[in-house]
């Protein structure tokens, strides 16, 4: 397994923080978008998604009005916040790489550069051999990875709610090996109380054209790169691409 701990640090310990940093994401437009692309590529009638590496169930919340959704993610902490907020779905703590949850979906989902998690080719192929293993046959996948290597920058971000101030400092780093280290300081202010954390990330940046070939490799066909989360074709030296595919069980 690459770097990235079965729980990564800022997951664990800043999980009751997430929706705060995250706050300007419009999960429910992410969500609409998701729904059109799954329901024009299915040849079957979508009921069930899986959501892998679903943080704190923002999609979930909005995808369980029309679907069964079940949610997994690696950080015990995320799941706790999860489960706080979407009553109604059940969440377990799993890791991408490897897991079981015995049964399959019409479709699954893998949002906002937690695919990208996968630091190795090897862990990649886990992770796609996982996600067929929990596809039903013409089942959908769709999942966004960071694809192009960013330049070297600082940003300093700041959210506020209620007595809350979350101040945060981003270092990008890119790496010759294609992946790019983020590192982080967090400056937190609750009430009376403050604390800052030290933490890091380390993403990925897959070879679109390769990634295509192990989706290949593990089943998927007609597959498509799309421009972030749009309808649009993915255009060369766009930040994020977006992978949709069907699986296809051999017999
Ligand atoms: C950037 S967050 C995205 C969360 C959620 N999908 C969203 O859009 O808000 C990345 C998530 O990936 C999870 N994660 C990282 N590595 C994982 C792994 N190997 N297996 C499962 N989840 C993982 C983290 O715990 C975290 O919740």
């Amino acid at each position: 397994m690459g770097e990235n701990n079965l729980e990564n640090k800022s997951y664990s310990r800043l999980a009751r923080l997430y929706d705060l940093i995250h706050s300007d994401k419009d999960y429910k437009k992410e969500v609409e978008f998701i729904e059109f692309v799954i329901e024009k590529m299915s040849k079957r009638k979508v009921n069930s998604i899986l959501d892998v590496a679903c943080g704190t169930g923002s999609h979930a919340i909005h995808l369980k009005k029309n679907y069964f959704v079940i949610g997994i993610d690696s950080a015990k902490s995320m799941l706790e916040v999860a489960k706080k907020k979407v009553k109604d779905i059940d969440f377990f703590r799993e890791d991408m790489r490897d897991f079981n949850l015995d049964r399959t979906f019409d479709a699954l989902v893998c949002l906002n550069d937690s695919f990208s998690y996968n630091t190795t080719e090897e862990e990649i192929i886990d992770t796609l051999r996982c996600f067929s293993k929990h596809l039903e046959n013409d089942g959908i996948i769709l999942f966004d990875v960071l694809s192009i290597l960013p330049k070297e920058r600082v940003e300093i971000n700041s959210f506020v709610e209620n007595d809350t101030e979350v101040s945060r400092i981003s270092k990008w780093v890119p790496n010759e090996k294609n992946t790019v280290r983020v590192e982080y300081i967090y400056f937190v202010r609750q009430g009376n109380n403050s604390e800052f954390h030290v933490d890091h990330h380390t993403y990925n940046l897959i070879n679109l054209r390769r990634l295509r070939k192990l989706m290949k490799k593990a089943g998927f066909k007609d597959i498509h790169i799309l421009n972030g989360f749009s309808k649009n074709r993915y255009k060369r030296g766009s930040p994020r691409a977006v992978f949709v595919g069907r699986y296809v069980r051999k017999n």
